[in-house]
């Protein structure tokens, strides 16, 4: 059997407990992964390292893929944020997060089925802030055509290839006239000219929002920049069950890594009571990512398997308490395990 070489970058906060306990459940499961793992962030520093080592990314970059736990960023104060670093540095310019309902997991919806595509790596997060005098800041807002076209282009492909319904795309060009109506102009020309037969539709991102927590069913594809993907993420997580279940994916053209929409937690971090399926799910899609991409019939059979436990132990009630339930970090991985085909 071929196996693939994977970066795993624990992370810290909850990161190291819900790493460990998906690392239990691929092990398991016998995916055709090879671990070798690397620090970022906080883990970084604790080691003596710098904050994203040459070495992290080193790695990612030779062997083009990674599983990521979440590393904590200092809030108002300290270092730029190592998620968005690596996400500038590996120019991994689309982050694709799938939101779904899942059986055992009530909420109000149950029928959300929704994908998200962040532009990752400009925006208000290409980090450009200056104090120009005393009490007044700037914080740039940066938007090129060449990452608005390829997060279009790659957007637009994605839900052709799935055969998912339309495209919407959430803006704020009535405000920010410049940097999202170039934004706009250039998904519209993507549309146009390479993928006309896609239903494609606008919306205006506070009524957008009000329309998604009012009914998430009559969207599909959401296309957005860098903040706003962000903060809907999050939005939408809510509509399914919370962090605990929201998966990502950061794709670039040579690298992908995998990681949970959540953060470190630090509010749950080192009790065990974190839910390791936002992450689980992560290396399901970075299964399936090395079936589509590198052919990998295995690593498909393994995504199918892993899936079908985990759907298994929420349907009968097998939960962490962000759902309900009384399991902890590593007694719900071994639900998991207990489940697979
Ligand atoms: P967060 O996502 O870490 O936590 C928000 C809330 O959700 C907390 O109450 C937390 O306990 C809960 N939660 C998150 N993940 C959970 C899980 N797997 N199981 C059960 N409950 C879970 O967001 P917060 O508190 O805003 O950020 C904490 C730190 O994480 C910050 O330093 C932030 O910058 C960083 N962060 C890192 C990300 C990454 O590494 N990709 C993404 C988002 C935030």
């Amino acid at each position: 059997m071929t196996t693939h070489n994977t970066i795993l970058i624990p992370g810290d906060g909850i990161g190291p407990e819900v790493s460990a306990a998906v690392r239990k459940v691929l092990d398991a499961a016998d995916a055709p992964l090879i671990f070798h793992e690397h620090r970022a962030g906080v883990a970084a520093l604790d080691a003596g390292l710098d904050v994203l080592p040459d070495a992290t990314v080193d790695a990612i970059r030779k062997h083009g893929l990674a599983l990521k736990g979440p590393c904590t960023t200092p809030v108002g104060e300290g270092f730029t944020s190592v998620n968005v670093q690596l996400r500038q540095r590996l120019d991994l310019y689309a982050a694709v997060r799938p939101v779904r309902s899942l059986d055992g997991v009530k909420t109000r919806f149950d029928d959300v089925d929704l994908v998200i595509f962040r532009e990752n790596t400009e925006g208000l997060y290409a980090g450009v802030e200056n104090d120009i005098v005393p009490g007044v800041v700037t914080s740039m807002k940066i938007a090129t055509e060449k990452a608005s076209l390829r997060i279009a282009r790659r957007c637009f492909a994605y839900t052709q290839q799935r055969g998912r319904s339309k495209v919407t795309v959430f803006h704020k060009a009535n405000i920010m006239k410049k940097s999202d109506g170039l934004f706009l102009r250039c998904v519209k020309q993507v549309h146009e000219a390479e993928f006309p037969g896609v239903t494609y539709e606008t919306r205006i991102i506070d009524a957008g929002c009000m329309k998604l927590v009012q009914d998430p069913t009559q969207f599909d594809v959401l296309l957005m920049e860098n903040f706003y993907g962000d903060v809907v993420s999050d939005l939408a997580a809510g509509l399914v069950g919370g962090l605990g279940v929201v998966p990502g994916a950061n794709l670039g053209e040579d690298c992908a890594v995998f990681e949970a929409v959540h953060g470190s937690a630090p509010d749950i971090a080192g009790q065990k009571k974190a839910n390791p399926l936002a992450l689980l799910m992560s290396a399901v899609m970075l299964l399936n990512h090395l079936h589509e991409s590198r052919g990998c019939d295995a690593s498909h059979d393994t995504a199918e398997r892993i899936k079908h436990a985990y759907n298994r132990a929420l349907h009968d009630g097998a939960t962490t308490r962000d759902l309900g339930g009384d399991l902890n970090t590593d007694t719900f991985a071994d639900a998991v395990i207990e489940r697979l085909p």
